[in-house]
């Protein structure tokens, strides 16, 4: 809903639980007034702005009639440098004349549909009726525009924002910093949580308090990152999952981003966000306009679950394409943990047999199959199967893999290109260098200039070229390197501060082109995991493979901090082998399943040497997904214990009307006779009665080793081939849950376990957890 008072000026923006205010101030700036829990929109709004009534010292004074008013106290919506704000502008230009001073006041708005920008990422209005404000500011003296774009999504409580700066002169300008928003407001002891990391150590969490000075996150590398996620959490000391007042701000963008938050001498908060400022630079001739990444904001003042489910909420419905909304996800099989690149025809097909046999519905094969590609020094860019590895062609493996009942998949990384090999060979001008420099590389190769007509049209012609050579029903589009070396012989030197951008718009070119061309194709994204982890290419692909960390601890931590702006329904999730090759730890595989069922299962680990006990346990696994898939994959998602403060983690997931849940507990270590536990379920529905069992999963016994003599009626020596032989055959069962209990009694008392084990020994009741044990329980409608 978009409230205008048109005599006072007031725009008030209001979603199902929140209102945006602003107005324009007497000195004619857009006035940035409140942001929180939803007001009346026919109240009088004076009392929301902090009172100026007196002149502050040393402040820059904006107009000499007014000694109250400075722009350094004033709460903004599009502040800019020269006229006494001395915080962060939000945007920065350098005028023909040498001056960088910008002042905009408001023209005009106007509501209309919500406008489509074709070149970049951004919410759409699919199916429904939204709106946006348009409030348009000028330079009169300049003679610069800049549309200020409002859209609100009633239903989940979110607003985007966009600033779309036009030069409506006669002379050219540089625009040297072009923020998507700019929030201000008062402080009061604000955390700021941003998601930061590295390869495999995507989006941890990370929590300070906003102390005077500013903060900045941002990406450098091309990419949007594991860095720093393009998503922070703002909110009020003291706010937990459940409870508490919080904002959260996201950029629909995948390259070089930044993030700012700044808190004023006066303790006012500015929050930024928008393409990073920091070499970037952009010529906006006469009648040229420049359109930014949108931005998205949410407030929720019941805590950060309810923030997170606005932006989950607002990701199903208005960024995955409209096929893939709520649409149940194949477990899939995919080879490169089994085999890295060294596999054959034959091992591909024993794989996908073994693969059909445990319940699995998707083959995928990932890197190695083109060109002369038998490791990571040659081949990107040879988009042609390698026929020594694979002589039925693709084609004919596709249909190979379909007849043993799987669907097939492929793994490819268009944005690159290797040296050694024969597009490089052919066009070694294609790609992002110097020509003063040696290029540097990462993973032995170059990136492919995505500025240049002709390489789009390549890699647009190839992508193509192999989806129709065979059924392929699943992509992973990969992406392996940062961005050195930056420079492009296509552009000259005035226009060498938009290569980052253009690669952008580049890639989206060539993803909305393969995107549309292919809608049936499930597109998954990856960059060495969760490089590229971000809003903006979930408009394109659906799900994302969340990181190469598949270790069964590791991943807990992850998908915990990934929870915070994205639904698992988008997080690729896959049980590899133990010990995991990133952590050398060793952990269960029921845990394994435990954690990644929480997102879009699949398998990554040679299933051709497993043994009778890994098999069963594995398709009791996939039977178990396979029944829960909508309410694992689309249900609403919920976290209850932290493991990053805690030694546990507990996360749930339940259906709409909340008859259906599934609750995940895992246990870091086992330590010595700990505290009883209570699980806070208070999201379930206090009407209901629920029954509640735990998923059958199993023990190996080999992990009691000598202790066995314990249990045993015969005796077996621990380390005896006798012993050795069981273990592998043997199913231990573990504990059963089988109870019901009222949902006034979980909500307000919260669910009780069976006991955990204590040290003293175990029996049928007791629940063993142990070192990064875990345990699934479901609960339903009686
Ligand atoms: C990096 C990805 O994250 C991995 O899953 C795998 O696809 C390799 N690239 C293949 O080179």
């Amino acid at each position: 809903m978009i409230h205008v008072d048109k005599k006072l000026l007031n725009f008030h923006l209001q979603t199902k639980h929140t209102s945006y205010i602003m107005r324009v101030l007497p000195s004619k700036h857009l006035g940035c007034v409140y942001y929180g829990d939803k007001l009346d929109d026919k109240k009088p709004i004076n009392h929301l702005e902090a009172k100026h009534e007196i002149e502050i010292g040393n402040q820059v004074i904006y107009e000499e009639h007014d000694k109250t008013f400075n722009l350094n106290l004033a709460y903004l919506e599009m502040p800019t440098y020269g006229k006494g704000d001395f915080r962060e502008p939000a945007l920065h230009i350098r005028y023909d004349d040498g001056s960088r001073t910008s002042d905009f006041h408001y023209l005009k708005h106007d509501i209309i549909d919500k406008p489509i920008f074709k070149e970049m990422p951004e919410t759409k209005a699919y199916k429904d009726n939204i709106k946006t404000l348009v409030i348009i500011l000028k330079d009169d003296y300049r003679n610069v525009e800049v549309e200020m774009h409002y859209t609100v999504f009633y239903d989940q409580d979110v607003i985007s924002r966009r600033a779309i700066y036009k030069n409506t002169s006669d002379q050219s300008f540089i625009i040297e910093k072009a923020m998507s928003m700019n929030f201000d407001t008062f402080s009061d002891q604000y955390q700021l949580t941003t998601f930061d990391g590295a390869w495999i150590r995507e989006r941890m969490i990370n929590k300070r308090l906003v102390e005077q000075g500013i903060i900045k996150i941002d990406s450098k590398k091309g990419v949007s990152s594991s860095d720093h996620n393009p998503f922070i959490v703002l909110a009020k000391d003291q706010t937990n999952e459940q409870y508490g007042k919080c904002y959260g701000f996201g950029l629909i963008y995948s390259g070089n981003f930044e993030a700012i938050i700044e808190r004023s001498p006066y303790d006012m908060i500015r929050v930024q966000m928008g393409i990073n400022s920091f070499d970037f630079y952009w010529e906006l001739k006469p009648q040229e306009s420049f359109t930014t990444p949108e931005a998205l904001m949410s407030y929720s003042s019941s805590g950060l679950n309810t923030l997170s489910q606005n932006y989950h909420n607002l990701i199903k419905n208005h960024i995955i394409k409209p096929d893939w909304q709520g649409k149940e996800r194949p477990v899939l099989f995919n080879n490169w943990e089994a085999t890295f690149f060294d596999f054959t025809q034959r091992k591909l097909i024993n794989l996908a047999k073994q693969a059909k046999k445990l319940g699995i519905e998707l083959f995928v094969l990932d890197d190695g199959w083109f060109g002369s590609r038998n490791s990571d020094t040659e081949g990107l860019g040879d988009w042609t199967v390698n026929k020594k590895k694979l002589p039925l062609g693709l084609q004919k493996l596709a249909k190979k893999i379909n007849d043993i009942g799987l669907d097939f998949g492929l793994w490819v990384e268009p944005e690159m290109v290797n040296p050694k090999s024969d597009l490089y060979k052919e066009h070694p001008d294609w790609v992002i260098k110097h020509p003063g420099y040696k290029p540097s590389f990462g993973r032995n190769q170059l990136i492919l200039d995505l500025s240049k007509e002709d390489v789009r049209t390549y890699i647009k012609a190839s992508i193509s070229n192999i989806i129709d050579s065979a059924n392929i029903k699943y992509m992973k589009w990969d992406m392996n390197r940062n961005f050195s070396d930056i420079y492009s012989n296509a552009l000259n030197h005035k226009s060498q501060g938009k290569l980052m951008h253009l690669y952008q718009l580049g890639l989206y070119d060539i993803l909305e082109y393969l995107t549309n061309k292919y809608p049936e194709v499930l597109f998954e994204s990856c960059a060495s995991g969760g490089n590229r982890f971000d809003l903006g290419m979930f408009l394109y692909m659906p799900q994302a493979w969340t990181s190469d960390n598949t270790d069964g601890y590791t991943r807990q931590l992850i998908h915990y901090g990934t929870s915070y702006c994205f639904p698992q329904s988008v997080m690729g999730a896959h049980v590899s082998d133990s010990p995991s090759s990133m952590s050398i730890r060793k952990t269960d595989l029921e845990t394994r399943f435990d954690v990644n069922c929480f997102g879009l299962l699949g398998y990554e680990l040679d299933i051709t040497k497993l043994t009778k006990f890994q098999k069963h346990v594995i398709k009791n696994q996939i039977k178990f997904y396979k029944e829960h898939r909508a309410l694992l994959q689309f249900g609403e998602y919920y976290r209850i214990k932290n493991p990053f403060e805690t030694n546990n983690t507990y996360i749930a997931v339940t259906n709409k009307d909340k008859t259906e849940a599934i609750l995940g507990i895992f246990q870091t270590l086992q330590n010595a006779a700990e505290g009883l536990e209570k699980i806070d379920m208070y999201m379930l529905d206090k009407t209901i009665d629920y029954h509640i069992t735990n998923r059958k999963s199993f023990f190996n016994i080999g992990k009691f080793s000598y202790l066995v003599g314990h249990a045993l009626p015969i005796k077996l020596n621990h380390n005896g081939i006798a012993f050795h032989t069981l273990k592998n055959r043997y199913l231990y069962e573990k504990e059963k849950e089988d109870q019901i209990v009222s949902g006034d009694q979980l909500v307000n008392n919260g669910f009780i376990p069976k006991q955990n084990f204590m040290g003293t020994g175990i029996n049928e009741s007791v629940r063993l957890m142990g070192d990064f044990g875990s345990r699934l329980y479901y609960f339903k409608k009686k």
